[in-house]
């Protein structure tokens, strides 16, 4: 089984990046973290992340000829982008939307997701452990 961990836009800045609201853990410590909980699975575990909307989306298509499925934080774009939800919708394996923060506590342009009705699920509010949880959750239905 082969999973994807996609990042997006300022998630590279994670550790220095508003610690009271992302925690202080780095971009490169959650990566190792989730590759460590793959293995332990025996789940192949990839971490990659972009600023920009159209690489995204490219990686998104990619993983499509190589991954069982996705988790993603799309920061930003999560309340903006038509694109990144046509190429969820269009990929055909399951994504799961994830959140360090909870974005319904937060204000209310987060409030709404473009992505969530084509995301297999969402996990928001836990920091690093909403991509922990993500990845138990999608392991386990993958593995169904
Ligand atoms: C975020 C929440 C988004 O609203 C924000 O734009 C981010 C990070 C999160 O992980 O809590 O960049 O996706």
């Amino acid at each position: 089984m082969k999973i994807l961990v996609l990042h997006g836009p300022n998630l590279n800045l994670l550790g220095t990046r508003e610690p009271e609201t992302y925690g202080s853990m780095t971009l490169e410590e959650i990566n190792e973290k989730l590759v460590a909980q793959g293995q332990e699975a025996g789940v192949d575990v990839t971490c990659q992340h972009s600023n920009h909307e159209g690489a995204l989306i490219d990686t998104l298509q990619e993983a499509r000829e190589w991954a069982d499925g996705v988790i993603f934080n799309p920061g930003g774009y999560t309340h903006t982008s038509v694109a990144l939800r046509d190429a969820i919708a269009a990929i055909g394996i399951p994504v799961v939307e994830a959140h360090l923060s909870n974005v319904y506590a937060r204000e209310e342009f987060r409030h709404k997701s473009l992505l969530s009705a084509v995301c297999k699920g969402k996990v928001t509010g836990f920091g690093w452990r909403s991509y922990t949880l993500g990845l138990q959750a999608l392991i386990e239905i993958l593995g169904e």
